[in-house]
């Protein structure tokens, strides 16, 4: 059985800090083949640095994900078309910098397929991801059937739609981006691993990592603010994969939330 753990959109230092104290921990615990996590927050919440990026490869992230924070960080246009193992929302326009999927080797038979895909309902109007996706997994089969989907969107109904559509094709379909971790996660009828939102990694008592006092008050007054990083006891969000290497349909999976 392979064992993939996807970790949800890392938020600035306490979500580095996180990732760095357990990653290590989990991949012996979990005998993890390959660690995904989302870094679209990394860098203060806004965005990915190089040197972040690098952070998060020595803290035993194998890939990273983004999603709609992808290009905050304007020196990621820099690196996102060299660095192999990260890899933005694919239904951004043709000729858009970066990848949107990777086929990662893992041993000397087998691959894993990771796909980004971006939402479209309360976020902006990009291609078709269902389109998108599915002429991606007709291109990854080819080489292997184990695929990872992260959908990183806002809405419970386009996300579930998108698990829905996937069954049968890809190995899971990980929800991100509200940074709430769900209880919904189940293997649908034909074998992939579901979960609409698996979480975020960063300040636990924050607004979606943001510290309280500025969101709180930007609701109240409606003018602009800038957000800052809360700080505190940080949360790591995740979900735990055991794959069929053979079938590449998913047979188990648990949700992890954990507190340093
Ligand atoms: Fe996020
Ligand atoms: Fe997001």
């Amino acid at each position: 059985m392979l064992k993939v753990l996807m970790v949800g959109d890392i938020f600035g230092k306490p979500g580095r800090k996180a990732v760095k104290e357990l990653i290590k921990t989990y991949r012996n615990q979990y005998e993890l083949d390959f660690v995904i996590a989302n870094g679209e927050n990394a860098a203060g919440g806004n965005g990915i640095t190089r040197e972040i990026a690098n952070e998060l490869y020595n803290a035993q992230i194998d890939f990273i994900t983004m999603g709609n924070h992808t290009w905050d960080k304007k020196e990621i246009f820099q690196f996102i078309d060299t660095d192999k193992k990260i890899i933005r929302p694919a239904n951004y326009p043709p000729g858009t910098p970066g990848r949107g999927w990777a086929i990662v080797p893992l041993s000397n038979e087998l691959k894993i397929g990771i796909i980004n895909l971006s939402g479209r309902v309360f976020l902006p109007p990009l291609d078709c991801p269902f389109r998108v996706g599915e002429r991606i997994v007709e291109e990854i089969s080819k080489e292997t059937h184990i695929i990872i989907v992260d959908f990183h969107a806002e809405a419970t109904s386009e996300k579930i739609a998108m698990g829905w559509f996937m069954d049968g094709k890809v190995s899971a379909v990980v929800g991100t981006h509200t940074h709430v971790q769900t209880a919904d996660e189940r293997i649908l009828p034909y074998g992939t691993g579901y979960i609409t939102d698996v979480g975020m990694t960063g300040p636990h008592d924050s607004i979606l990592g943001v510290k309280r006092d500025i969101v709180i008050q930007k609701f109240l007054t409606q003018l602009p603010a800038r957000f800052e990083t809360a700080q505190g006891v940080a949360q790591l969000n995740a979900i735990l994969l055991e794959i069929d290497e053979t079938t590449g349909k998913t047979m188990g999976l648990k949700r992890i939330q954990d507190y340093l």
